[in-house]
């Protein structure tokens, strides 16, 4: 499975790319207002940082917005996938934005029917949004299961991006199930990191470490 990282603060994403565990980047214009600084700053940033896939977000809900958006976005650079809200005209867009080879990720996934709609436009991505729908009760993961399970029946070549992941759990169950790509916030991959049992283990063996004579 792809680790992506689910943020656009740049001290993050080179925390984490200093470690050389993500493949790539996911952004939405909430994790960019965040930063407090413009859309295309914090994307030239980016792109400088991390030599992989980095998904940067419409905001036009109609056809025309969201193609010439996109198509200005992909133009930045090579890396840039557009993220492309899941509505109607959004697939549309998709499609066409697929035809002359600009990658999409398809977001705001909640059903394995607007997935297979997504794959069936052209989406290189989808974003199945896990934690948002846990929060109301539901199982997020079932629909990342769905989806994965539907596309290799058919052959679909769009990737499964679990999304909206929220701790270490998340991402075991998107890996036992076959995702393609999670993408997990900073904080959730330093979870993943720690054990109480390596700082225990590695905090003996500096001791004992002291008490070895010098040769
Ligand atoms: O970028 C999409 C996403 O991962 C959203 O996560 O935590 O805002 O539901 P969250």
């Amino acid at each position: 499975m792809e680790i992506f990282i689910d943020t656009a603060d740049i001290e993050e994403i080179r925390d984490a790319a200093a470690m050389g565990v993500i493949d790539g980047v996911t952004t939405n214009p909430s994790l960019v207002a965040k930063t407090g600084r413009p859309f295309k700053d914090v994307l030239v940033d980016i792109c400088e940082v991390v030599d992989g896939p980095i998904s940067a977000e419409v905001v036009a809900t109609d056809y025309d917005g969201i193609v010439t958006e996109a198509r200005s976005l992909a133009a930045m650079h090579e890396n840039i996938v557009v993220k492309v809200p899941l509505i109607a005209e959004g697939l549309k867009a998709v499609r066409t934005l697929t035809n002359e080879g600009i990658r999409t990720n398809v977001t705001l996934c909640f059903s394995v029917t607007q997935g297979l709609l997504a794959a069936k436009a052209g989406a290189t991505y989808i974003s199945p949004f896990i934690g948002r729908v846990d929060d109301i009760s539901g199982s997020g993961m079932e629909v990342v299961e769905q989806l994965v399970t539907v596309y290799r029946n058919y052959g679909l070549g769009t990737k499964v991006l679990a999304a909206s992941i929220r701790h270490p759990l998340h991402v075991v169950q998107a890996s036992m199930i076959g995702a393609d790509v999670a993408t997990i916030p900073h904080k959730v991959i330093h979870q993943l990191l720690k054990h109480p049992l390596t700082d225990i283990g590695l905090e003996r063996f500096l001791a004992d470490a002291k008490k070895i004579p010098n040769g």
